[in-house]
């Protein structure tokens, strides 16, 4: 009985060290000579999927922020497809409302100051890196031209100037 016990414990830390735990996305501009640069690291909490980072060489103002899914950036962006949207919902505020009520990939806007740089961070609950029904590793990243106004499809936030993939760090 005790011996089980100890080898599912085994198992469980083997399962925990082979789950990636954080990941980082650096940030470029999509048009060519475009100053934007910037990184967003995402880290695995208990309380879901972290994301921390600073994106410089912004027009002054809001932008919408979102995982795509496919961690591809060419083609002006257009590469990373739609919104990272798991279970077919409307396109909406995954920070706010969770995950499973918008696109599990609709992380909202982010603001850039007067010298173009925007703080980005939160956590969306019940998102991964990898494993389980949600998950982002190797997706990507965009920065919209314009704000996300929340209107369907996808909130109207224009073109995408930034652009990321979501890479594991060993
Ligand atoms: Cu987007
Ligand atoms: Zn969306």
């Amino acid at each position: 009985m005790r011996y089980a016990l100890v080898l599912s414990l085994l198992a469980a830390v083997a399962e925990a060290k082979k789950a990636p735990l954080s990941a980082v996305a650096v940030v470029r501009g999509t048009a060519e000579g475009s100053a934007v640069s910037g990184t967003v690291r995402f880290t695995q909490t208990g309380d879901g999927l972290e994301f921390v980072g600073k994106i410089s060489g912004l027009p002054a103002g809001q932008h919408g922020f979102h995982i795509h899914e496919y961690g591809l950036c060419g083609d002006s962006g257009k590469d990373a497809g739609g919104h990272y949207n798991p279970h077919d919902a409307p396109h909406g505020h995954a920070l706010k409302h969770g995950p499973k009520k918008a696109h599990a990939g609709d992380l909202g806007n982010i603001v850039a100051r007067e010298d173009g740089s925007a703080v980005v961070s939160g956590t969306i609950a019940k998102l991964t890196l990898s494993g389980g029904k949600r998950w982002v590793a190797g997706r990507a990243v965009i920065v919209h031209e314009k704000a996300d106004d929340f209107s369907q499809p996808l909130g109207n936030a224009g073109g995408r100037i930034g652009c990321g993939v979501i890479a594991v760090s060993p």
